[in-house]
């Protein structure tokens, strides 16, 4: 009986042997989100938040460009300093797709999920991205990756 589970034992041992290979990054596009505005709601039981109107922007990378066109982000900073944003917005690609985008994290780590109509765009779908960034002076600039294949 136990002679039976000895393969599977050092197949076990030999998977533990490398790390598993990391999933590919592929750069989509930079992006310039400008925030006008912002509604601070104050303390509120997990940190203070504020809601940040999206009034406009513009995007371009190897595989799309265009504008934002309207959004928000209603992040919360916690008690820590942690920035975490939570954003729906739109983008409107330079051949008019438009494509609604959600974005989620613990700043400056950003998970962006994608939604669009467009069955030129539709590979966006089924996506994963990550992406990376910070505030400008007229709102938040990020660059994003899609990852793995
Ligand atoms: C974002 O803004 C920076 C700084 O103004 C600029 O260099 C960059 O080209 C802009 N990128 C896009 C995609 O608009
Ligand atoms: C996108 O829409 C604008 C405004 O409606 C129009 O001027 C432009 O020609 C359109 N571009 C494409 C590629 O369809």
């Amino acid at each position: 009986m136990l002679v039976s589970f000895l393969p599977l034992l050092a197949l076990a041992t030999s998977a533990l042997a490398a790390d598993p290979k990391p999933p590919a990054l592929i750069y989509l596009y930079s992006i310039n989100i400008t925030i006008p505005s912002t509604v601070n709601l104050g303390s509120v039981p997990y940190g203070s938040r504020g809601i940040l109107s999206i009034s406009g922007g513009s995007f371009s990378g190897p595989k799309m460009s265009g504008k934002v066109t309207v959004g928000m982000d209603w992040g919360l900073t916690d008690t820590k300093g942690t920035f975490s944003p939570d954003a729906l917005y739109v983008l409107q690609t330079n051949d008019n797709a438009t494509i609604m985008v959600t974005e989620k994290g613990h700043a400056p780590n950003v998970q962006i999920l994608f939604e669009t109509g467009s069955s030129k765009y539709a590979w966006l779908n089924t996506l994963v991205a990550y992406a990376t960034g910070g505030p400008t002076a007229t709102g938040v600039a990020l660059d994003v990756w899609q990852v793995g294949s």
